[in-house]
């Protein structure tokens, strides 16, 4: 736990009250009706090592591509991996491009993810993080599929799970996209409890400098010094569940990953992509939204996740 520790002493926590951990409800939202998936979604059960208990649910398109690219799209709070495939575009996009779509569902009450234990919060450390990339280990072996592929996507706790397996599974992700999220390790519990709330993040009052949030991503995984995936980070400025403070956060902490100075963005396009978000990008490697006036809920922008990830 020093690490973690060490790391968040050095965060300044701004006031603040710590009451108790609060489930949140988090609905999606597509802007459009969604076109049914042409397959139904399947559970599998022996996709590996699964200490955390994680289950894995898996949609395979009936038009595979060769060597198919594997997504995996992780749910929000009170969601479920079901849920996630009826509310998210991706299925529908995997019977149009051939990718296998892996959605994770949390074995806790109240289904958030456990983005708080240091289990979690490390390389194969044996939490729903392992559990995860053991998942993409056994899709990319069932289905013959591209290793160098492989994306991760979720909304608000699965979009706080983006940015904890972004961190812990650096050699295996090419891309992630967060929608409503927080960075990784912000959620990091003192106590070392699984699948715990921290007000103090969720709030916004948990800052840091680049290197501080650089430094907890390094830490998941000591020693790596591979490549990393590129990052697109989406909030929306009335959220009110995770406050928007953390968008600023988790652009800080992946502008201290990759180097980059997150006061001078390379480019800041106002009305992009739609009108009144604006996107602010940084080298090759990261890419901020937000979303003027949208609360929790910003809605998933899929065919833009397909040109983010290169499908
Ligand atoms: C993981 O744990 C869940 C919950 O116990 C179970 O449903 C699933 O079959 C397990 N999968 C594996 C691969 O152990
Ligand atoms: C919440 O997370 C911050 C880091 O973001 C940490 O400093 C703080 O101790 C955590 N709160 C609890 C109650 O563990
Ligand atoms: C990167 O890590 C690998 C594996 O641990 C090691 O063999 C290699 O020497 C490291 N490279 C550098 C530049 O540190
Ligand atoms: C994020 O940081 C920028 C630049 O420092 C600042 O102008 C903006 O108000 C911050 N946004 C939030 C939501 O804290």
């Amino acid at each position: 736990m020093k690490f973690l520790a060490q790391a968040s002493a050095a965060l300044a926590l701004l006031g603040g009250t710590l009451a108790n951990p609060v489930a949140f409800d988090d609905l999606m939202t597509p802007t459009a009706p969604l076109k049914r998936a042409q397959q139904a979604l399947k559970q599998v059960t022996n996709f590996g090592e699964n200490s955390s208990k994680t289950k894995m649910y898996i949609y395979v398109p009936s038009k595979l591509a060769d060597s198919p690219a594997v997504i995996v799209a992780i749910h929000y709070c009170t969601g479920s991996a079901q849920a996630y495939y009826n509310g998210s575009p991706y299925a529908q996009l995997a019977d149009q491009k051939g990718f296998v779509v892996i959605y994770p569902e949390s074995p806790y009450s109240g289904t958030c993810w456990d983005v708080s234990s240091k289990a979690a919060l490390t390389h194969n450390g044996g939490g729903d993080s392992n559990s995860i990339a053991n998942m993409v280990t056994y899709a990319l072996q069932q289905y013959k599929g591209d290793a160098s592929k492989v994306f991760v996507t979720g909304s608000s706790s699965g979009a706080m799970m983006t940015n904890v397996i972004a961190a812990t599974y650096p050699e295996m992700f090419t891309a992630g996209i967060a929608y409503s999220g927080t960075a990784a390790g912000c959620f990091y519990s003192q106590s070392g409890g699984a699948d715990q709330w921290n007000n103090s993040c969720a709030n916004g009052q948990a800052r840091g400098t680049p290197q501080v949030w650089a430094k907890m991503v390094t830490d998941m995984y000591p020693g790596y010094n591979g490549s990393r995936p590129k990052m697109q980070i989406y909030h929306g400025s009335s959220d009110t569940t995770l406050a928007p403070a953390n968008y600023n956060e988790t652009i800080k902490q992946w502008c201290g990953v990759f180097g980059y100075d997150y006061t001078k963005p390379d480019s800041t396009k106002a009305n992009s992509p739609q009108s009144g978000y604006t996107t602010y990008s940084w080298g090759d490697h990261l890419v901020g939204i937000y979303a003027q006036g949208v609360g929790h809920t910003v809605p998933i922008r899929g065919s833009d996740d397909m040109k983010f990830f290169g499908l």
